[in-house]
């Protein structure tokens, strides 16, 4: 058989077939949130799209871009093209792209295949990019099999269709990792338990938004618990009359 460029597969990334555990995305625009969710040792990429942008209010769109790429070191950060047409897209991918080594360019999957068209141009530029707003499997594979380095399905968007998201990264988790293409990014997350069920499903990456991340680290038994044993050193501390040292780094 003869071996010519077209037929070698290059993987993008290690084969494994083995579970990983899920990175988090930070689903926002919002540079201060980013700041502070980096500061609690979270944010593996950034995800963004016209809607987060609309509600930063008035920010300078690509110098906010750049601000983000710039706050971590080879970090995707997915920027969503907003034009029609496959010569717009390509067009304004190419530019974003060149903002930025780390802008990941968003493309939507659309009803006539522009996208899908999109992203194998971009994937034969050598442009990363994250076909998004997907809902099927059928979507993702479609996605995955044009070069999308990133597969997004919009979880709760396919629970609003009547569809099964869960069933859908189980399936298509180990062939993408056995192929050592995209990853899939698992978005359109409503509330903590939305991402127990996206980690346990084993998905590669999902992207949170602020308002999820700050509701995954409460629950009420942890800071029942945490009264309980703040008053019980209280009392241990009158009771022996300890003289505690005031905790101050210098
Ligand atoms: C993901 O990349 C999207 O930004 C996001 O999760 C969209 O979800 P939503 O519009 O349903 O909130």
């Amino acid at each position: 058989m003869e071996l010519s460029s077209r037929n070698l597969h290059i993987p993008q990334r290690a084969e494994s077939t083995s579970p990983t555990l899920t990175k988090v995305f930070l689903d926002t625009a919002s540079a201060d949130e980013i700041r502070e969710f980096l500061s609690w040792g979270i944010g593996d990429g950034v995800t963004t799209n016209q809607k987060i942008f609309l509600s930063e209010g008035n920010v300078d769109f690509k110098k906010r871009v750049l601000e983000i790429c710039e706050m971590k070191k080879d970090w995707p950060v997915s920027v969503e093209t907003t034009t029609k047409g496959f010569e717009e897209l390509v067009a304004e991918a190419e530019m974003y792209s060149k903002w930025h080594g780390n802008v990941v360019v968003k493309v939507a999957m659309d009803k006539d295949g522009t996208g899908l068209k999109v992203v194998k141009r971009l994937h034969d530029e050598g442009i990363r990019t994250n076909m998004t707003v997907m809902v099927t499997l059928n979507q993702l594979f479609l996605a995955a099999k044009a070069g999308a380095t990133y597969v997004s399905l919009f979880f709760n968007r396919a629970r609003d269709a009547g569809l099964d998201p869960v069933k859908a990264i189980r399936d298509i988790t180990p062939f993408l990792r056995k192929n050592g293409g995209a990853e899939l990014i698992v978005g359109s997350i409503r509330k903590g338990e939305d991402v127990e069920e996206i980690v346990a499903a084993g998905a590669d990456i999902a992207t949170i938004t602020p308002k999820v991340l700050r509701q995954m680290v409460f629950h009420a038994k942890t800071e029942e618990t945490i009264k309980e044993f703040d008053d019980a050193w209280k009392e241990f501390v009158a009771k022996n009359n300890l003289v505690l040292p005031t905790f101050r780094r210098t």
